[in-house]
C-alpha cells in the first residue's frame, strides 16, 4: 500500500522525519534539508493531523507552532529541590573549594567546566520518551508549570531519540533568548509602544509566562541542558551523561570541557572571559562540576547547593570616566529620562558614551555633581550605568546635578505623579516626541492600521509641517505628498533615501480611505487617551455606543462600567474635557471616521444561540472578533476554553490539535466556519 494511502502511517512518518530534521538542525548544527522543505513537510503534517486527529502522536512537531493558552500556571511541587550553587569571583575562592574537596576525597578526579548560561532555570520531566512537563523554578521547592510554552521551543525534543533511557526521568537546563531575538523583540515591543525588556533573561523569563503559547512560539526561545537528575543512568561520569543527553536529542551546547585540575579550570575561565563577548547569547560565568558521578554522593550538599559544583561569575567591567553633561530625553509617552553624557570610554568591546540615569531618585542617591568622576559599568542590561563616584576626585566648586522642572522639548512644567520614579511631560497635544508618538499610535497594527503609513514616513510628515496631529493626516492630497524626501539611517546603520513617489503616494491616500471602515472600538484606541488600551476602548465603546455618549459622561458613569477604575475614568474625563480633542474629533468624524458603533452591534439579529457557549478556535475567513460579534448578534457566548459546558467548538484553519483533543473528550461537538453560518437564519 501507497503510505499517502495511509494516514495513520504517513503521519507517523512525517513527526519522526520533522523530529530528526529539528535535532539536526537545532542541536547538531547540521541541517540536511532546506527551510523550505521543512516547512514544505510540516505543512503536510499539519493538514493530515487536522484531518485524522486521532492519529496525532504525543511528540508531534506540529505542538511547535503553539496555540495552547494557559490561564492560570499551575504550580507544581519539584521532584527534586531545584538547588542553586555556591559563587565565586576569584581564583582565590576557587582553590579553597578545591582543597575541600581533596580533603573529603582521596581518588584521582576531574572537572567538567561548563558556561554559565545567564537564562531561566527550567526543569524537564520525559516519560517513555516524550516531555509531559516542563517547571520552572520558582522558590526551589514548587515552580510554575509552563509545559504548554515550553513545547513551542525548537531545541526542546518533545520526543527522544531511540529508546535507551529510563522510562521516566528529569534533566535541568537554562532557558535564553538569544541577542538577535532580543533585539528585534524590543525593536517590535517600542513600535508598538510597549516597554522594552531590560536584558534577554527578563525577555526570556516573560515569553516563558505568557498566557498564549502561540506568541511563547515567536519569541524563539533557546535551551540548553547541563544536569540529568536520578540514579538510574549507567554513565558513571557527567561528561558521558551529557554526552548521552546529547544523543537523546538533548542540546547540551559544544562549549563543556573536562580538565585534569585546577589550571586546566583557570585557562577555560580566562578563554571564556574573553570569548564570552563572541557568544549570540549571554553567560555570566562558568560552572565547574567533578566529573565523577561516584563522587557527588561522597561530597554531599548544602542547604542551598551541591558541594561538587561551584560557579565562577565574570566580574562586570568597569571603567572610570568624567560626567560631561546631563541631558533629557523626551519619549513618545511624554516619560522624561536622564542621560549622562560622558567622555568616551572603551568598555567590554564598545566605546561608551552615555549611559543612563533613569530617573531624579537615582540622580539624587548617586548625589552626582557636574564633572563628576564617575565609574561606569556593562551589567545586565544592555545599556551602561553609573555605579559610583569619586568623590575625592571632585572639584570642591562643583555644583550639584538638578533634576530639570521644564520639558526641554516644549518648555511645559514637568508633573511627578505620587508614587512614580518618573516626571512627565503633561503637554501631550504640543510636545513634539509626543505629537509624534501619537501619529505612530495612532497608525498601529491595531489601532488604524495604516501600514503604507510606518517607517519613518510618520516623522517625515510631522518634520515637514503637514502633520501636527491625527486629523492633519486627512488633509493629505496627492499634491502634498508628491515628492517629500527625507534621509534617514536605516536599521542596518546605512543611509535610505525615503521620497514619496506615485506609487506611495497612491498607497498613503487608499490606506487613508480605508481608515474610514475602521470600527469605532478601533478608532477610540487610536486616540490615545492615556490608559485608553484595546480592551478598555472595547469596552467603553459597546457601553456608550458613540462618542457624543461617551464624551459626556460622568465619572460615576464611567466607574459603573466593569473593570474601569479611577485611574481609568480620570484620564477618559479629562480628555475629553479639552475643547482641542473635541474638535480633532469633529474633524475626524466630518472626514468620514467611525465614532459610532455599528449598526450590527447595535441590534440583535436572532436568538438563536441563545443558551449556547461557543468556543472560537483557528484562522477563519473573516477576523476572529467577526465571528464572536456574529455570535452575540444571535443571542449565544463565546468563552476561550472548552469545558463540559461548551455547547461547539468553532474550529478554523490551524485550530490547535490539543483543542481538538479536548473536545472530542468531553464530547463538545465540533464546528467549521460553514457548519456555523448554516446554523444562522
Ligand atoms: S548546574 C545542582 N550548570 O545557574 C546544580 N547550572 O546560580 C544545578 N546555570 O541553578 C545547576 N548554567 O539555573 C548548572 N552549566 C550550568 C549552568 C547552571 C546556568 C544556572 C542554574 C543554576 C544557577 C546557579
Amino acid at each position: 500500500m501507497n503510505l499517502f494511502d495511509d494516514p495513520k502511517q504517513r503521519i507517523k512518518q512525517l513527526s519522526d522525519e520533522l523530529n530528526q530534521h529539528n535535532y539536526n538542525y537545532y542541536v547538531l548544527d547540521k541541517p540536511t534539508i532546506s527551510d523550505f522543505e521543512f516547512d514544505a513537510l510540516l505543512q503536510e503534517l499539519i493538514l493530515l493531523e487536522k484531518a485524522y486527529p486521532d492519529y496525532i502522536l504525543p511528540g508531534s512537531p506540529t505542538k511547535r507552532v503553539g496555540g495552547e493558552v494557559t490561564k492560570i500556571f499551575q504550580s507544581v511541587k519539584h521532584r527534586y529541590p531545584m538547588l542553586s550553587l555556591g559563587n565565586t569571583y576569584s581564583f582565590e575562592d576557587l582553590r579553597d573549594f578545591d582543597e575541600r574537596i581533596k580533603k573529603l576525597v582521596t581518588r584521582d578526579f576531574s572537572y567538567i567546566c561548563e558556561l554559565k548560561y545567564d537564562g531561566v532555570a527550567i526543569g524537564l520531566r520525559y516519560e517513555n520518551g516524550l516531555l509531559t512537563q516542563a517547571v520552572t523554578r520558582g522558590d526551589g521547592i514548587k515552580g510554575d508549570d509552563v509545559t504548554n510554552n515550553v513545547k513551542t521551543i525548537q531545541t526542546i525534543p518533545l520526543k527522544l531519540n531511540g529508546n535507551d533511557f529510563p522510562s521516566d526521568f528529569e534533566i535541568r537546563g537554562e532557558i535564553m533568548m538569544s541577542h538577535k531575538s532580543f533585539e528585534n523583540l524590543n525593536k517590535s515591543r517600542e513600535a508598538e509602544g510597549e516597554e522594552s525588556f531590560a536584558n534577554p533573561r527578563n525577555a526570556a523569563s516573560g515569553s516563558l509566562k505568557l498566557q498564549d503559547s502561540r506568541e511563547v512560539a515567536k519569541r524563539k526561545l533557546d535551551c540548553f541542558l547541563y544536569f540529568l537528575l536520578g540514579d538510574q543512568w549507567k554513565e558513571k561520569t557527567h561528561e558521558e551523561r551529557l554526552k548521552k543527553a546529547q544523543n537523546m536529542g538533548f542540546n547540551v551546547g559544544h562549549f563543556f570541557k573536562k580538565c585534569a585540575n585546577l589550571d586546566e579550570v583557570f585557562d577555560f575561565i580566562q578563554t571564556w572571559d574573553v570569548e564570552r563577548k563572541k557568544l549570540p547569547f549571554d553567560i555570566d560565568g562558568i560552572v565547574i562540576k567533578v566529573n565523577e558521578i561516584e563522587l557527588w554522593d561522597t561530597l554531599g550538599y548544602t542547604a542551598k547547593s551541591p558541594r561538587w559544583a561551584i560557579s565562577y561569575k565574570f566580574k562586570a567591567e568597569r571603567v572610570e570616566t568624567r560626567l560631561e553633561s546631563v541631558s533629557y530625553q523626551v519619549g513618545r509617552t511624554g516619560s522624561v529620562t536622564p542621560v549622562a553624557n560622558l567622555t568616551p570610554v572603551k568598555l567590554a568591546g564598545t566605546t561608551v558614551k552615555r549611559a543612563s540615569l533613569h530617573n531624579a531618585d537615582i540622580i539624587e542617591k548617586l548625589d552626582l555633581h557636574e564633572f563628576d568622576i564617575v565609574f561606569v559599568e556593562k551589567g545586565g542590561e544592555i545599556i551602561p550605568k553609573i555605579v559610583g563616584i569619586d568623590k575625592s576626585k571632585r572639584d570642591v566648586y562643583a555644583n550639584k546635578i538638578h533634576f530639570i522642572t521644564n520639558c526641554p522639548e516644549c518648555g511645559a512644567l514637568l508633573i511627578r505623579n505620587e508614587g512614580e520614579a518618573n516626571h512627565y511631560c503633561p503637554n501631550e497635544d504640543h510636545c513634539p516626541p509626543q505629537i509624534k508618538g501619537k501619529l505612530e499610535h495612532f497608525i498601529s497594527r491595531k489601532a488604524m492600521n495604516l501600514d503604507s503609513l510606518g517607517e519613518g514616513k510618520i516623522e517625515m510628515l510631522y518634520d515637514s509641517g503637514l502633520v501636527k496631529n491625527v486629523a492633519d493626516l486627512f488633509d493629505l492630497t496627492s499634491d502634498t505628498l508628491f515628492g517629500l524626501e527625507k534621509t534617514i539611517i536605516s536599521e542596518d546603520g546605512k543611509n535610505k533615501i525615503i521620497s514619496f513617489r506615485e506609487k506611495s503616494v497612491e498607497n498613503i491616500l487608499n490606506a487613508l480611505q480605508q481608515a474610514k471602515i475602521v470600527p469605532f472600538e478601533r478608532v477610540l484606541f487610536a486616540l490615545g487617551i492615556r490608559f485608553v488600551g484595546e480592551t478598555v476602548a472595547k469596552k467603553l465603546a459597546r457601553h456608550f455606543k458613540n462618542i457624543r455618549n461617551l464624551s459626556k459622561a460622568a465619572k460615576e458613569d464611567l466607574l459603573d462600567i466593569d473593570e474601569i477604575g479611577e485611574k481609568i475614568a480620570d484620564s477618559v474625563l479629562l480628555y475629553f474635557s479639552k475643547a482641542e480633542h473635541l474638535e480633532l474629533i469633529e474633524r475626524l468624524a466630518n472626514k468620514g471616521l467611525q465614532f459610532e458603533l455599528h449598526e450590527d452591534f447595535l441590534t440583535p439579529k436572532s436568538n438563536i444561540l441563545d443558551g449556547k457557549t461557543i468556543v472560537v478556535s483557528g484562522v477563519f475567513s473573516k477576523p476572529r472578533d467577526e465571528i464572536k460579534t456574529i455570535i452575540e448578534q444571535h443571542g449565544g457566548k463565546h468563552t476561550s476554553s472548552i469545558s463540559s459546558q461548551t455547547s461547539y467548538l468553532l474550529a478554523g484553519d490551524k485550530t490547535g490539535p490539543e483543542k481538538l483533543k479536548k473536545a472530542e473528550k468531553l464530547k463538545v461537538p465540533i464546528i467549521s466556519e460553514a457548519d456555523f453560518l448554516k446554523m444562522l437564519p
